[in-house]
């Protein structure tokens, strides 16, 4: 009987593993270090380090004190910390694409910028990238109303409007 079950569960475990890989792919890896909540989610939400690539990330981290206008300076020891997970997750450039700052540029990266955040958004108008609910676009939760939870999925989507996406 348990052999039984056994066997039955092996049968469905290819069933069921593809519904669990679609589920919030870009959710928090479990293994976040809490420094990144507490030091990278106060001003905007946690980015998801899938979305840059190691090398942005890097240009991210080195410049902490000049933080797109402000400070978001760490400890050496915490900024590494941080750091380290970034680039553990960090995006595949041939499927995410560089930020396309110019190396050397004084402009840091933007995960907005990238090839693969434009081509996902390409259907959103203008207007709502401007609206007085989102403002800018690293606003992911102007929009995607469970991004504090890596949820962003489609039917999750409410437009500035309030009409939901589908
Ligand atoms: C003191 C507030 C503050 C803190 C703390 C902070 N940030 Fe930011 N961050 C900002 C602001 C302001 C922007 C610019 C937002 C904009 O222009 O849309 C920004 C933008 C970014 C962007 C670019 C978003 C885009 O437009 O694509 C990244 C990436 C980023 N922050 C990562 C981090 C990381 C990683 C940490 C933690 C080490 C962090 N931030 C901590 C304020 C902060
Ligand atoms: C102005 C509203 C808006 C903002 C702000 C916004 N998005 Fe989106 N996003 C959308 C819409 C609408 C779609 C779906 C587009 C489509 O159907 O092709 C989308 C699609 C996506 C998708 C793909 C979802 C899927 O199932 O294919 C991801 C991932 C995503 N956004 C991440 C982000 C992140 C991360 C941020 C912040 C850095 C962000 N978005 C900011 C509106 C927004």
């Amino acid at each position: 009987m348990k052999a039984t079950i056994l066997r039955l569960l092996v049968a469905l475990l290819p069933l069921s593993l593809p519904l669990a890989a679609h589920a919030d792919k870009l959710a928090m890896p479990a293994d976040a270090p809490p420094a990144f909540l507490a030091e990278c989610a106060g001003c905007h939400l946690a980015f998801p380090a899938q979305l840059l690539v190691a090398d942005d990330w890097k240009r991210v981290m080195a410049k902490l004190e000049k933080h797109y206008g402000g400070d978001a300076s760490l400890d050496e020891k915490t900024r590494l910390t941080i750091e380290n997970f970034l680039i553990k997750y960090a995006g595949d450039a041939k499927k995410i694409g560089a930020s396309g700052t110019a190396a050397g540029a004084t402009e840091l990266p933007r995960l907005t910028a990238t090839a693969w955040f434009k081509r996902k958004h390409h259907e959103v108008p203008q207007a709502d990238w401007r609206h007085a609910k989102v403002k800018t676009p690293s606003n992911c939760a102007g929009c995607h109303t469970r991004a504090a939870e890596g949820g962003y999925r489609k039917r999750e989507i409410v437009m500035p409007d309030g009409k939901k996406w589908e």
